[in-house]
């Protein structure tokens, strides 16, 4: 799989930290979308599809939740707790995501707008897609 998890710049500072993500430098895409998902009910997961052309870069802006990658040969599970780094996920790997801590915070930075025909939905479509 060519997923990584990527290290940010940390400023540190008395004041508080900060970081950041610049396109085509940070992260090996350019930005047309950003979303973050927040409020997840205890036990809930999210994701359980693939996408075709979307790659992105997920953080754990505020606790932590647990990213299972799934390229069709093999499964990964990525624990995300930090603001200072995140996990970089290539288009054609079958994503899921879980184990939300109460108040988590997910952003995610996508390569392309928000499209349905993108999305496989489908375990044994997404086989067949990888093959
Ligand atoms: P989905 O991508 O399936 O969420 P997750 O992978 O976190 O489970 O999206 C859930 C709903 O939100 C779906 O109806 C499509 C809509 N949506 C948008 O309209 N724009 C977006 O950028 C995203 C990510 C989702």
């Amino acid at each position: 799989m060519d997923e990584r998890i990527i290290d940010l710049p940390k400023i540190i500072d008395v004041r508080g930290n900060l970081s950041f993500i610049e396109e085509n430098n940070h992260i090996p895409f350019k930005i047309k979308r950003v979303y973050w998902i927040y409020d997840v009910p205890g036990g809930e997961k999210r994701g359980g599809h693939a996408y075709k052309e979307n790659k992105e870069f997920i953080v754990a802006l505020s606790g932590s939740f647990d990213v299972i990658l799934d390229n069709g040969k093999e499964r990964k599970t990525y624990s995300l707790n930090r603001s200072y780094y995140g996990l970089y996920v290539p288009n054609g790997i079958w994503r899921e995501m879980g184990n939300f801590s109460t108040n988590s915070l997910a952003l995610v930075l996508s390569s392309t707008r928000y499209d349905k025909s993108d999305y496989v939905y489908d375990y044994r479509c997404f086989l067949e897609f990888v093959k």
